[in-house]
């Protein structure tokens, strides 16, 4: 099924954009929307409302809010499962167990993750709408 999903690629990445855009193309995903962008604070708080309760939030709103970072719609068959499939599990050991994966090649480490991608299509839905607002007034850039 054709989806579209949200992939970030975290400050300690974007110089290797390039890379990313070839695995992307290479995996018959192609890139509809990219923008290079910095997050204030609130801003990354607010992206990762959902993790408020956890003890690495604070961490996690710290790091992607220090410097900038690449967002991208991705659009495929089952974008949303490929491109995390793609990055690779979330969590060191697990990873650790099957290294065939980008956070793996980049050295991701705790928070430090190299990548985000959208968990499900709602949440896909609401990310995009995040970074690339389809009404004025909404997201990053457009804040009153
Ligand atoms: P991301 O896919 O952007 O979405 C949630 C983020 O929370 C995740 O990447 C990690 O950066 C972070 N995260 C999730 N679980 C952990 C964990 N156990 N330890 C540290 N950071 C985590």
């Amino acid at each position: 099924k054709k989806e579209r999903t949200l992939a970030i690629l975290k400050p300690d990445v974007v110089t290797k954009i390039g890379d990313f855009l070839e695995l992307i193309y290479s995996s018959n995903l192609i890139v509809t929307k990219a923008k290079m962008s910095c997050l204030t604070c609130n801003q990354a708080a607010d992206f990762y409302a959902e993790h408020q309760s956890k003890p690495f939030f604070n961490n996690l709103v710290q790091y992607v809010s220090s410097g900038p970072l690449v967002a991208m719609e991705l659009m495929g068959t089952d974008a949303v499962s490929a491109w995390r499939r793609l990055l690779g599990p979330t969590d060191s050991p697990t990873r650790r167990e099957s290294p065939q994966n980008v956070r793996s090649q980049m050295g991701a480490e705790g928070i430090k993750n190299v990548g985000h991608g959208s968990d499900s299509l709602a949440a896909a839905a609401r990310e995009l709408e995040f970074f690339f607002p389809s009404t004025v007034g909404l997201g990053p850039g457009n804040t009153a």
